[in-house]
């Protein structure tokens, strides 16, 4: 990667998070308050072009990685169109398009962007439970997500599909072994996700599981767990059953975070650059491509945020949850509004 790209840390960053939206079709609690979230006025949304212009400027200097994020990715207009010109962006370096959605309204999406290019596909599913999915998300749609899931396993040209479950005491940590079961002959691999803490989510320790406690459950019932290698610069810490199709992983992102091997980068739908998740500061490149600046220019900005990027997050009881925005302004959620 270029040096605008390596932190003070020595971290590289390939990995682009991009948010394309503010909107979603659901409501979760941990990803927004209940009283909802102010959007942005459409006019201050990265237009195509200008998140075309930003991705292509990242690819440059040495992205390797996009992901799509919201809000709901996949309710912003022109997504597919979107992910086919990613899909150029081949040429420059980029290797992979991946989407984090909630699955609501994917079903009928899929095949086209995966025909445009999109490889990796993560759909968060916090609950096998219709009356649960109800609770946890506010809204109507449980089938939705399980059909989508079920249309994404049919596509052979999706190289990965993770699905991503929020783990909340006394809500769905009692669904671990049903998870689980579905990576008997399903080619996913689940991932059990902490509870982390943004404004207005009630986020409190006492509703977090620690993975070694769910690990131990699983091992009650599969005596035969194996751990798996991980990918370079995962967020998850992954198993198997031997046998099994599928796979599973803890992403303990307050327990026992990353943040050593961090390698991502996000862009906000309202076009800001934010170095991290759980660092509440973040850059306008939407002002700076508004005012005409060029390329270089704008590097030299993302070259100064990088370079402010802190070792790591704050830790679970210090990290700011009243300037940092909540997870569906951040754009790395997909169950929000
Ligand atoms: P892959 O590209 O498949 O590795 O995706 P991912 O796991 O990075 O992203 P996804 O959007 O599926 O997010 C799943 C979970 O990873 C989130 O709920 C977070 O808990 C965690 N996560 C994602 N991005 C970050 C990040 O930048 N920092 C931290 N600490 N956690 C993150
Ligand atoms: N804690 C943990 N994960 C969260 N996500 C959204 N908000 C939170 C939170 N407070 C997850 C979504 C999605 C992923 C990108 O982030 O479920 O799967
Ligand atoms: Fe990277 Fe910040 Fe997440 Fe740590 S908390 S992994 S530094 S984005």
């Amino acid at each position: 990667v270029s040096p605008f790209l390596i932190d003070t840390f020595a971290r590289r960053h390939d990995y682009l998070r991009i948010s394309l939206t503010e909107r979603c079709n659901l409501r979760c609690f941990y990803c927004m308050p209940s009283e909802g979230v102010e959007l942005s006025p459409n006019e201050n949304i990265l237009t195509d072009e200008e998140v075309i212009r930003l991705a292509t400027l990242f690819v440059r200097n040495g992205v390797t990685k996009i992901r799509l994020t919201g809000g709901e990715p996949t309710v912003r207009k022109n997504i597919v169109d979107i992910v086919g010109r990613l899909n150029e962006l081949r040429q420059l370096g980029l290797r992979s398009i991946g989407m984090t959605t909630n699955g609501i309204a994917l079903r009928r999406r899929l095949p086209s962007l995966v025909a445009n290019g999109l490889t990796h596909l993560n759909i968060s599913i916090d609950t096998l439970d219709p009356f649960k999915f109800e609770i946890m998300t506010r809204r109507p749609g449980h089938e939705a997500v399980l059909r989508s899931i079920e249309m994404a396993l049919s596509i052979p040209e999706l190289h990965s599909l993770k699905l991503n479950i929020v783990v909340v005491k006394g809500l769905n940590d009692t669904e671990v072994l049903d998870f689980i079961d579905m990576t008997r002959d399903k080619r996913l691999s689940v991932r059990f996700i902490e509870f982390m803490p943004f404004t207005g989510n009630k986020w409190d320790k006492a509703k977090m599981v620690p993975s070694s406690e769910l690990l131990s459950r699983i091992a009650s019932r599969h005596p035969k767990v194996t751990r798996a290698s991980d990918a370079l610069n995962d967020t998850a810490r992954n198993y198997f059953i031997p046998g099994y199709n599928g796979s599973f992983g803890f992403i303990s992102s307050m327990s026992d975070h990353f943040c050593g091997s961090c390698n991502r980068l996000r862009l906000t739908a309202d076009g800001q650059i934010k170095v991290c998740l759980f660092d509440a500061k973040e850059i306008s490149l939407r002002d700076q491509m508004r005012q005409g600046a060029s390329d270089e220019e704008l590097l030299q900005t993302v070259g100064y945020a990088v370079r402010g990027k802190n070792e790591k997050h704050a830790g679970m009881e210090d990290i700011d949850v009243v300037t940092n925005r909540p997870m569906i302004l951040i754009g790395g959620a997909s169950m929000k509004s």
